[in-house]
């Protein structure tokens, strides 16, 4: 499935992909709430304000442009891999690791298709979980940065220079 070598370090495309994602993502939790008005109108069969429209489709296109940089970046993870934890990281450590890209590889998959479903095909329901998204995104996007400082300024690893530093072709 994933290649067999393992990477000493991301690719240039990882890294980049990785900060236009977030810095989008981020753009999203901020600005969120300026797509409800116009969903609030569709849902009781009213007009929205030209305004109200406009304020929605950035919010729409924002949100479709993560889904597609998400699965370029998610081809890429598969195909290319990504480097090893750590070493002296304990199993729980790890673990926290883990968990937290898996729900951040969730978010960055599932916050488009549920906006999406709510959107294009008008179910409330899935605009309620995806309003529930906005917390989950700040926990654990507070606990991501929280852990890639406390690897940089506590363990003095390289795990923040690896996202930001291509791994260089032929080093490892
Ligand atoms: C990673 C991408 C996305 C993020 C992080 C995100 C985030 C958010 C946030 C924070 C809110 C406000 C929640 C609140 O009021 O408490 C929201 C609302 C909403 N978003 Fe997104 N969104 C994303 C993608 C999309 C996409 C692609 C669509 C549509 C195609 C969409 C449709 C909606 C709708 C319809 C609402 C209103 C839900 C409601 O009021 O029940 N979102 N989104
Ligand atoms: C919305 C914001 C963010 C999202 C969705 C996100 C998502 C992710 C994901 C899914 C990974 C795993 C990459 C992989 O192995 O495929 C990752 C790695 C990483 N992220 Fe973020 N991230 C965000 C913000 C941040 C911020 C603000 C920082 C730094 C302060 C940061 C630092 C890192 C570092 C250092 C790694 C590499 C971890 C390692 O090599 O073990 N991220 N991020």
């Amino acid at each position: 499935m994933t290649n067999t070598r393992q990477p000493a370090g991301y690719s240039t495309l990882q890294i980049a992909l990785h900060w236009i994602i977030a810095a989008l993502v981020i753009f999203q939790v901020v600005f969120g709430e300026d797509i409800v008005p116009a969903f609030r109108a569709y849902m009781r069969d009213t007009e929205p304000t030209a305004d109200d429209l406009a304020a929605a489709d950035i919010h729409v296109w924002v949100g479709i442009a993560i889904f597609v940089l998400a699965l370029i970046r998610l081809a890429a993870r598969v195909t290319r891999g990504a480097p090893a934890a750590p070493a002296g990281e304990s199993a729980a450590q790890k673990w926290v690791g883990i968990v937290t890209h898996v729900v951040l590889y969730g978010v960055i998959l599932g916050m488009p298709i549920t906006g999406g479903i709510a959107w294009y095909l008008g179910v409330e329901a899935f605009g309620t979980i995806h309003e529930i998204g906005k917390p989950v995104i700040i926990l654990f996007v507070a606990l991501h940065t929280v852990g890639a400082l406390y690897q940089h300024f506590v363990v003095k690893s390289d795990v923040l220079m690896r996202m930001l530093r291509p791994e260089r072709r032929g080093a490892a």
